[in-house]
């Protein structure tokens, strides 16, 4: 069931069942992240490998010291002027954090998303909410109520419906190696806004086998129909004759039927490009389109992002 009331999320929540949630990025699957019975339960609705870890949602900066051993001076810099907000800090683990939280791993995931509803929800429960994205593993990540809706709707007892997601990639992952930032995924805090705050940041969120992150699988984020990057104009040359969608920065093409165009920002804005994205690939996806043809972004700012989910959906 969709809904707008917060008791009921709440209720579901603190009887140690999985309930969505929204967030300013994509809606999350929550459950109360200090108890294993209930996080097993989000591994089940969403399918998703035990291996994968998942991010626990705080209601504030102040309460990373309870989950994280050590918080370096980059997190508390960053978390002045970041959260709430979509930065994700992996932090050494308290004991307080169930091993299968963090997949066995030492670090932990923290994150206080800046989302009203979800922010009042966090506030109402004596518990931090672990939390994925909402949607079966491998596909492409929820940013409205009937998204998750229309795929784990059936398997969950409520959706608490925020509206669509203000931001629309996931959360920037960002760690520390040897004392040293390390951004672990590209997501919704732009890198150039986190290198403002602490100076230069390693990159790594390329790898498909990265130890540190096991989830940014190189397959990812992905639509039924395949997937394929290039030039636009060249692309639609080349598959002439197929049943092919587009995803174009800010142009259209006169030669494809409008509803098989998804125009990410006519105007260029990166933030607009982000919201629309994933909204976007479910529409084309839902055509039964034998190919999507894409572009990438200029890698800079948001378009980082925006280009890392494209590509492992090319993937
Ligand atoms: O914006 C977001 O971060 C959304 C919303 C719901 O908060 N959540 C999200 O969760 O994207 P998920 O599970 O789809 O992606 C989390 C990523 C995964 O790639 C996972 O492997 C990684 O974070 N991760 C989580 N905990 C980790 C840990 N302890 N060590 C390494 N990687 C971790
Ligand atoms: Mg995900």
């Amino acid at each position: 069931m969709i809904g707008t009331d917060l008791h009921t999320a709440a209720n579901y929540l603190r009887q140690g069942e999985v309930v969505a949630i929204p967030t300013e990025t994509v809606y999350g699957l929550a459950g109360n992240a200090l108890d294993p019975v209930a996080v097993s339960k989000i591994f089940e609705v969403k399918n998703r490998p035990r291996f994968d870890p998942l991010i626990v949602h705080c209601a504030g900066a102040a309460q990373f010291a309870r989950y994280a051993r050590e918080l370096p001076d980059a997190v508390q810099l960053l978390s002045q002027k970041y959260i709430p907000g979509p930065l994700t800090f992996l932090l050494p683990k308290s004991a307080l954090v169930p091993d299968i939280v963090t997949a066995g791993s030492q670090r932990v995931a923290l994150r206080v998303p800046n989302h009203p509803l979800a922010r009042k929800l966090l506030h109402a429960l004596p518990f931090p909410l672990a939390a994925p994205s909402a949607n079966p593993f491998g596909y492409i990540s929820p940013t409205t109520a009937q998204h998750v809706d229309d795929q784990l709707g059936g398997r969950l007892p409520y959706i608490l419906d925020g509206g669509p997601c203000s931001i629309g990639v996931e959360s920037t992952i960002l760690g520390f190696e040897d004392g040293m930032p390390v951004v672990y995924r590209k997501g919704g805090l732009a890198i150039e806004e986190i290198e403002a705050v602490i100076g230069k940041v390693e990159v790594r969120a390329h790898s498909s086998s990265n130890p540190n992150a096991p989830g940014m699988l190189k397959s990812h984020y992905a639509p039924r129909a395949r997937l394929i990057l290039g030039k636009l104009e060249e692309l639609l040359r080349a598959y002439e004759g197929e049943q092919v969608g587009i995803i174009s920065f800010q142009r259209s093409y006169d030669q494809l039927a409008a509803d098989r165009q998804l125009v990410l920002s006519p105007t260029g804005d990166f933030a607009e490009a982000a919201r629309r994205l994933f909204a976007g690939m479910r529409q084309l996806d839902q055509l039964g389109l034998s190919l999507i043809l894409a572009e990438l972004l200029p890698e800079e700012g948001l378009g980082r992002a925006i280009n890392d989910r494209l590509r492992r959906a090319a993937a």
